[in-house]
């Protein structure tokens, strides 16, 4: 079951260049930076109240991230669903023909386990399943 948005991820080619701007101008709370190797991104997340803000750089050309800033230029990159139990969700998804990229949930930031839906699947938007 989907419990809620956890946070909305925006592509950006540089975050050491954003922080500022969302830090100080927008006056969101700065939480930290952190590097997810299994990824192939860097992240900076923000607190705005009930949900986050992840600022994503890529980390080496083969990054989806990478490909994602070549072809659409900074961006809104996906919308991360809170669940309970992300492989019940996928399994769940699966018998109603959603396109689930990876099957076995990944190492996501801040210790979660996370897994993509194909964004054609929802309108066009990437879909990150997200469980704490
Ligand atoms: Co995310």
């Amino acid at each position: 079951m989907i419990k809620g948005i956890d946070h909305i991820a925006i592509a950006v080619k540089s975050i050491d260049k954003e922080v500022e701007k969302y830090r100080d101008i927008l006056g969101f709370k700065f939480l930290g930076i952190e590097v997810v190797e299994e990824q192939k991104v860097k992240v900076a997340f923000f607190d705005i109240g009930r949900i986050s803000i992840e600022l994503i750089e890529p980390i080496s050309e083969d990054s989806p991230v990478s490909i994602f800033l070549k072809k659409k230029g900074e961006g809104i990159h996906h919308i991360a669903y809170e669940v309970d139990d992300i492989k019940s969700q996928i399994e769940e998804f699966e018998k109603k023909d959603i396109k689930v990229l990876n099957m076995e949930p990944e190492r996501g930031s801040r210790n979660t386990l996370v897994s993509f839906i194909h964004p054609r699947s929802f309108s066009g938007v990437l879909i990150e399943l997200i469980q704490k």
